[in-house]
């Protein structure tokens, strides 16, 4: 009741003096931000537009594509354990859910800027996070902390690209869910040797992981190829 009537208030100065104001609410804050989903593609490990390449023994617990390139290489000896769609239906609907998941992901609010261009050292609660440069990495480990939130997303802005170094990490503690991360990468992501990552790494080109690597989630290229050497994809189920 007094909230009412201080913002009815306001709300007459306002009018008074010329602006308008909309009436804040926590309700109103929450709305802004409409969780992700990586809706039909979730259960896809690699996803690309052009090509998806393989050497060696590649793993991924999941479907695997191409949409709406057809060249798929190195299956085997690489092993897809799900649905192989080279141009299919099945591939470019994963296709445009990634799309659709980035598109949403950069119209995400409010945003938080990160202190630096590197990942490395940090622990962070759920967020919206920008980079304080074009392009990002990570060096090392990023904690990502799901105790404010445990079905909190955590969802890194990148104008141009993503590096992660060799041997980086992806840490989730306090119930942080590896279905809620989400890299969204506005040229090219490249993810280092035998680095263990937990992302959905949404690439507008391409997306290239070095030897002996791993991820949780799914990698999609937008407009470019997924490129891969032994690495480990598994997929993770709709949070
Ligand atoms: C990264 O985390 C792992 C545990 O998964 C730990 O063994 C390693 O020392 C950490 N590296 C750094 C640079 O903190």
């Amino acid at each position: 009741m007094y909230h009412t009537l201080k913002f009815t208030y306001l709300a007459v100065l306002a009018a008074q003096i010329g602006v308008s104001l909309s009436h804040p609410s926590l309700e109103h804050i929450e709305r802004l931000f409409v969780p992700l989903t990586m809706g039909v593609a979730s259960n896809w490990g690699a996803i690309a537009h052009t090509t998806l390449t393989s050497t060696g023994a590649t793993l991924i617990t999941g479907n695997c594509g191409t949409c709406p390139g057809t060249a798929i290489t190195g299956f085997p000896p690489g092993k897809c354990t799900g649905t192989k769609s080279a141009g299919g239906t099945a591939a470019c609907s994963a296709e445009a859910a990634c799309l659709s998941a980035y598109n949403k992901a950069r119209a995400a609010s409010p945003t938080v800027a990160l202190p630096a261009a590197d990942l490395g050292g940090l622990t962070l609660p759920p967020g919206v996070y920008t980079f304080p440069t074009a392009a990002g990495s990570l060096t090392g480990n990023v904690t990502l902390n799901g105790a404010k939130n445990a079905n909190g997303q955590f969802i890194f802005l990148l104008s141009t690209t993503f590096e992660a170094a060799a041997a980086s990490k992806i840490l989730l503690i306090n119930g942080a869910k590896a279905c809620n991360v989400y890299i969204i990468v506005g040229s090219s992501a490249t993810i280092g040797a035998a680095s263990a990552l937990q992302a959905n790494i949404l690439a507008y080109t391409s997306v290239s992981v070095a030897n002996g690597a791993s991820n949780k989630g799914v990698l999609c290229a937008l407009n470019g190829a997924v490129t891969l050497i032994n690495d480990a994809l598994t997929t993770q189920a709709k949070c």
